[in-house]
């Protein structure tokens, strides 16, 4: 019986313990946590709550408990060198260490990484630490998109169009971001429609899983502002209907040559997880950005679906040997939708921000998996936090299916919650093939 380490509160690591305690391995869970998830307690055998910065209370917690490896959810953690200080005390851990986690903790090491090894799937753009020379290349670009350099929690992103509109507000924003104190990228914006294809790796191998498409907007119809993710769906046959077969080739092998890249550049390989953020386009997929753990919610789409022993997955990208395994996925439909407060994502004014910190009640789900977030458990019930509370997943053959499950699901919980209706409809997929069928004009 393994005794194995999650690090992670949200609702991707629920999903996560959920895949490990599943295993046949029998393996038993101790998970260490920033606050405490419900689900993720019910599960396991013991829990240490503390920060992601504690790096003597992880180890010690792993070094009590006789781990004999460590799954990392978040990006903190690993941004922390969580994996870093594990190893030092002998314990691995599917998720990399803190120099290889800047594949998403920097998006300058990205981007000059893929531009270094000639690998596709850059747009044009250059880094600045100060503001001179921004005003010209903003005078080259078409449509532009600035980039804090570091964790934003994906909150940081400028986007031409729907953050600002001229090449004089962008400069506003170029100074604003360097006097934060980071660097900024700016580069081309693409027109297309974005994928998530989180692949495993163990250094060499790698391999993808389902493909996800990920909602980032507060509201219907792809309106409001940009969250952590409202919810997502995949189908059936791994792919997404507006792609080409070319557009998940490219994205693979993208990532297949950042994998060589990163091992070159610092002599070590990545294990864990490499999540490519890519936008199909007319000219292919193109690399947004890389993340280097599972996707929240994406991990709810995929986790579910995984055959292979998830215990025995851990194992072999820790030992280098990914290309042994055969890696299966269910071929069916999800449907993830995120049960938030009515205030997730509004300004602190707004009459609706008072919907955090009041109690929920979840009633029967029905067939719907439930994924504990940010949810307070109290004596006297579950309360809300002010960040997203619970992803509600719906699992069929097909999508509307799926949707119709994970719909009654959401209809579960009540009080003062809002999710998005439209996530999984066939009216939100069509618009985004007609986007692809005009952009690529076929
Ligand atoms: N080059 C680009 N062209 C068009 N849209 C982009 C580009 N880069 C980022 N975006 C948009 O901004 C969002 C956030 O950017 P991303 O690089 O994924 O950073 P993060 O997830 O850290 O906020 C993307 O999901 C996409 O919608
Ligand atoms: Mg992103």
């Amino acid at each position: 019986m393994p005794n194995i380490l999650l690090i992670g509160n949200g609702a991707r690591e629920h999903a996560l313990a959920e895949a490990i305690t599943r295993s046949e391995q029998k393996p038993q869970l101790f998970s260490f946590m920033k606050t405490n998830n419900p689900g993720i307690a019910s599960l396991s055998e013991k829990i240490k709550l503390g920060s992601y910065a504690d790096l003597d209370a992880i180890t010690e917690f792993a070094a009590e408990n006789k781990i004999e490896f460590a799954v990392i959810g978040p990006e903190d953690p690993l941004n922390n060198g969580v994996a870093d200080a594990l190893s030092k005390i002998n314990i691995p851990s599917a998720g990399p260490t803190k120099s290889l986690a800047r594949l998403e903790t920097s998006k300058s090491f990205t981007r000059n990484l893929v531009k270094k090894y000639n690998i596709p799937g850059n747009p044009q753009f250059r880094v600045f630490t100060t503001i001179n020379g921004v005003e010209a290349f903003l005078n080259e670009l078409e449509g532009i998109v600035l980039k804090p350099d570091g964790l934003t929690g994906g909150k940081g992103v400028q986007v031409q169009g729907d953050h600002f509109e001229t090449k004089k507000d962008a400069l506003k924003l170029c100074e604003q971001i360097l006097a934060g104190g980071s660097s900024l990228i700016v580069e081309e914006k693409f027109d297309g429609e974005e994928f998530s294809l989180q692949c495993l790796c163990d250094g060499k191998t790698v391999v993808a899983t389902p493909l996800v498409q990920d909602h980032k907007r507060r509201f219907d119809g792809d309106k409001g502002p940009n969250t952590g993710g409202m919810g997502s769906y995949s189908l059936p046959d791994h792919s997404m209907p507006f792609l080409k077969p070319k557009d998940l080739e490219d994205g693979l092998e993208i990532t297949r040559q950042v994998a060589a890249a990163l091992l070159k550049e610092t002599g070590s390989p990545y294990k864990g997880v490499m999540y490519g953020g890519f936008i199909a386009t007319k000219n292919g997929a193109k690399l947004l950005e890389y993340n280097a753990r599972f996707g929240d919610p994406e991990a709810m789409n995929i986790l579910p679906l995984l055959k292979t022993d998830f215990v025995e997955v851990c194992r072999h990208i820790i030992a280098g040997k990914l290309d042994k395994l055969k890696i299966e996925f269910e071929h069916k439909a999800t449907v993830c939708k995120y049960v938030v407060p009515k205030g997730y994502g509004l300004p602190a004014d707004h009459p609706d921000a008072a919907s955090s910190k009041t109690k929920i009640e979840v009633g029967d789900v029905g067939k719907a998996r439930l994924y504990y977030s940010s949810v307070d458990q109290k004596e006297d019930g579950l309360y809300l936090s002010s960040s997203r509370a619970i992803g509600i997943v719906g699992i069929a053959d097909d999508l509307a299916q799926a949707r119709k499950i994970a719909e009654e699901g959401v209809n579960a919980v009540k009080g003062p919650v809002a999710y998005r209706e439209d996530i999984g409809t066939e009216a939100l997929i069509q618009k985004r093939i007609d986007h692809m069928k005009k952009i690529r004009k076929d």
